[in-house]
């Protein structure tokens, strides 16, 4: 409408110079910017108040907790489409680790009103503000970032792959699995890696470095029962360790905290078991 009038007030004057048009076109512009920079405060019909955990680390402000208002109306269902929401309208240096969307590639864990889970398969709650903080006990990057490089070690540490100390009996063919043995590994293998469980135990709260927690131990314990690998017993010498596997005394957070469902703690007693008879 306001390009027409435009185009309409440029082809009334008669004669005008390139020159002239574009003063013409300038002014009517700016009248345009002027209506812009003064936008209508929209009614909000669905609020919702998002607290966030803020922090830079090039900033001297001490961490903090920011207020964003959103309208649920425009919103899509889930904690991650408000993060993005409030990034892409509010604020674009709120900070997050997001990729998949789905559940499937763990980047979005954090801590959403006192409880660890991934942020696109959490449900935006009804009611009062939502919190969401970085996962406890990490040492924050930036807003809700954490840094996972311990986590990722321990995991590194575990050797997560088939071991084996023969060739295939088949040279070059893959080395086969019954479908009983396969399935010893449900449970284990859907694992994201989205470290939930990990920052929920508080055995790994207080032993970070020393303790492997329950994800690593998930994984430890998903090559320990795989029928295709052949280091059972060095892998489980590996972790027959006061603080590496004893110090999960089963309290289960970490069976709580997993959003694949999935019980780390029932593995690491299985790994305790076969400790045992070793
Ligand atoms: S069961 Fe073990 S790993 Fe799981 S929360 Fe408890 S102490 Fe941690
Ligand atoms: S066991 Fe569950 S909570 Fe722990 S890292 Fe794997 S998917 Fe995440
Ligand atoms: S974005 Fe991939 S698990 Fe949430």
């Amino acid at each position: 409408m306001a390009t027409g009038l435009v185009r309409r007030a440029i082809s009334r004057v008669p004669a005008v110079s390139p020159a002239a048009r574009a003063i013409i076109f300038r002014a009517h512009a700016s009248e345009a910017e002027a209506q812009q920079a003064e936008p209508k405060a929209k009614p909000i019909s669905s609020p919702k108040t998002f607290q966030i955990y803020r922090w830079n680390p090039d900033s001297a402000q001490k961490p903090q907790l920011e207020d964003y208002e959103i309208d649920l109306k425009e919103c899509g269902p889930m904690v991650l489409d408000a993060l993005i929401k409030i990034k892409n309208e509010i604020d674009p240096t709120l900070t997050f680790r997001r990729s998949c969307r789905e559940g499937i590639c763990g980047s979005c864990a954090m801590n959403i009103d006192g409880r660890n889970g991934l942020a696109c398969l959490t449900k935006i709650s009804s009611g009062g503000p939502t919190m969401i903080t970085p996962l406890p006990h990490m040492y924050v990057i930036k807003d809700l970032v954490v840094d996972m490089t311990n986590f990722y070690n321990q995991y590194k540490s575990i050797d997560p792959w088939l071991k084996r100390k023969n060739p295939p009996e088949t040279p070059g063919k893959e080395v086969l699995q019954s479908k009983e043995d396969r399935k010893k590994l449900d449970g284990m293998y859907e694992c994201i890696l989205c470290a939930c469980c990990s920052t929920s135990c508080p055995s790994y709260w207080w032993n970070p470095e020393s303790y492997l927690g329950p994800a690593a131990l998930l994984h430890a314990n998903r090559w320990i029962m795989d029928s295709r690998d052949e280091y059972t017993k060095e892998r489980l010498d590996a972790i027959n360790d006061e603080f590496k596997l004893y110090r999960c005394h089963t309290i289960l957070n970490c069976a709580k905290a997993c959003p694949k469902g999935l019980n780390p703690g029932k593995q690491i007693q299985n790994i305790k078991k076969l400790e045992l008879n070793s």
